[in-house]
């Protein structure tokens, strides 16, 4: 079989990046080479100062990137030089983003493969030897067969090209478990003996850490759909739990009750069954969106509906959540204060695509509230920014808004807090600290920090209301201090 002695990433995102270092750190004599357009990422991934957030990530990369002086010798490199690195490897990695589609037909629903067309067209126009190239994005099914067909129109002759799927599972916020102690690594190739030679050279580079059973050699086409299939899943789970939070409210039940006694159940396992606000994230939304459209293009209209019902339930739960808000704060939120304990889509990431946040907040600042928000990782810039692009009104209600250097600034003077990232440093809860070795100093900090609700308590105006979007605090235990706790699901 070929061994693979260098690979290419194209694109150095939240999968490329992490998913390349965790591969170089594994194999010491793989050169692996992540390549971007964007040179301030590119350039960031060379410092310490990396452009994502991820626990762990920093050490992984250090390792492999800066080498160490006893045995090993640098092997992950960044790069803006897209040619040279795709001309060099064996293996290429596409990790490009696949958004949802802005634009013409299937705007807001199909994904834009233009990003993941304009890199093959590159492999095509540079390439002088035959590639494996292996889609690591998340794409709709046969997006295979269109990269072919590019590559077929812009390769030199004679030129053999092997398109793989093996689509990347990694969870943000756990990126490095989750790539070190895989629950299975997913290689999709045509069944042919060229196909299947391809997935075995893949293999390999995963083997060199990952158990053989948990390399699950498939038809590329099952491959494709099974990312999709398992995003939509996923969510699936949270906007069935989300949507018997909202009856929980109505019969005086307990959600968290709920989801533990149904939990329990083998059949059905107690992960992912944590009601919430809604999910955020760059990829539920787009990849059920994306599974519905394609649903819809084959004619099955009733599948199409049925995964549209999850984004459905996801916005509905994000509105419900706001109507309590302003229920409770008597009807009228204009000149009332509301501090926003957190941006971040989930906990221990920047990320921001897609987060609950966003609708919340837009929801609020229609409401006439001021606004100061306070997330522990994000910086002002990237929430205004977040905001701007998605916030039409935010123009407008600029005044409104104030980003917080801490969580007792954010609360000075204010009505309520809404929480709206799972960050420990919010949750008045006994848990275990976890140690943060990924990010330097500063987040080793950041992770420990615990907030003092009784200080929380003396900066406030009475009456004091927490707004529990995750259900992360001991409600009990506030309300002793004079809180007044709305809980998702919980009457
Ligand atoms: P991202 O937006 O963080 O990174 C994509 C990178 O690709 C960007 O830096 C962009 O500049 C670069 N790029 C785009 N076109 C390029 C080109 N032609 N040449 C060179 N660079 C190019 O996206 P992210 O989050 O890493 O996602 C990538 C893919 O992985 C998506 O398809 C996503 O659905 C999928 N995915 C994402 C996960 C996540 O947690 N973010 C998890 C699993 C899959």
């Amino acid at each position: 079989p070929t061994r693979i002695k260098k690979i290419c990433c194209i694109g150095a995102g939240y999968v490329g990046g992490p998913t390349s270092a965790v591969i170089a750190s594994k194999n010491p004599n793989i050169q692996v080479t992540v390549v971007d357009y964007n040179i301030e990422r590119i350039e960031a991934w060379k410092t310490d100062d990396l452009p994502i957030y991820e626990p762990g990530l920093l050490d992984v990369v250090q390792a492999a990137r800066d080498g160490d002086s006893t045995k090993r010798t640098p092997n992950l490199f960044f790069s803006t030089d897209v040619d040279r690195c795709i001309a060099e490897a064996e293996l290429i990695l596409l990790s490009v983003n696949t958004p949802t589609k802005s634009l013409g037909r299937g705007a807001g629903h199909a994904s834009e493969l233009s990003y993941l067309e304009s890199a093959v067209r590159k492999i095509g126009e540079v390439a002088e030897t035959n590639k494996i190239i292996v889609e690591k994005s998340t794409v709709p099914c046969r997006a295979a067969d269109t990269l072919r067909d590019v590559l077929a129109a812009t390769a030199k002759p004679g030129l053999h090209f092997e398109i793989l799927s093996n689509p990347e599972f990694l969870a943000e916020g756990t990126a490095i478990p989750n790539l070190l102690n895989p629950d299975r690594i997913l290689i999709g190739s045509l069944k042919t003996p060229r196909g299947l030679e391809a997935a075995q050279a893949l293999a390999a580079v995963y083997g060199a850490w990952v158990d053989p059973d948990r390399i699950i050699t498939i038809n590329l086409y099952s491959s494709e759909l099974a990312k999709l299939a398992a995003n939509a899943l996923l969510a699936q789970r949270i906007s069935s739990v989300n949507a018997l939070s909202a009856m929980c409210e109505s019969v005086g039940a307990d959600i968290d009750e709920v989801s533990y006694a149904i939990g329990l159940d083998k059949r059905i396992g107690s992960r992912m069954l944590k009601a919430s606000v809604g999910f955020g994230g760059s990829c539920f939304r787009k990849d059920i969106l994306s599974l519905a459209y394609i649903a819809e293009s084959l004619h099955l209209f009733e599948v199409a509906d049925y995964w549209r019902s999850i984004v459905d339930i996801n916005e509905y739960q994000k509105d419900r959540f706001t109507r309590r808000i302003v229920r409770c704060l008597y009807n009228s939120l204009s000149g009332k204060t509301l501090a926003v304990f957190g941006f971040a889509y989930k906990k221990n990431t920047g990320d921001t695509r897609e987060t609950a946040a966003i609708t919340v907040i837009d929801n609020v600042l229609t409401e006439g509230a001021n606004v100061r928000i306070y997330d522990p990782l994000v910086k002002e810039s990237q929430i205004r920014q977040e905001l701007n692009s998605t916030t039409v009104r935010l123009n407008c209600a600029e005044k409104q808004l104030t980003v917080c250097e801490s969580a007792y600034e954010a609360c000075t003077g204010a009505d309520a807090i809404i929480i709206l990232t799972e960050w420990d440093e919010f949750s008045n809860r006994d848990e275990p600290m976890r140690r943060d070795s990924g990010h330097g100093r500063k987040t080793d900090e950041r992770a420990e920090r615990k907030l003092d609700w009784t200080r929380v308590a003396e900066l406030m105006r009475r009456p004091m209301f927490v707004f529990d979007g995750r259900n992360i605090v001991d409600a009990a235990a506030l309300e002793e201090l004079g809180f007044r706790i709305e809980c998702i699901g919980k009457a």
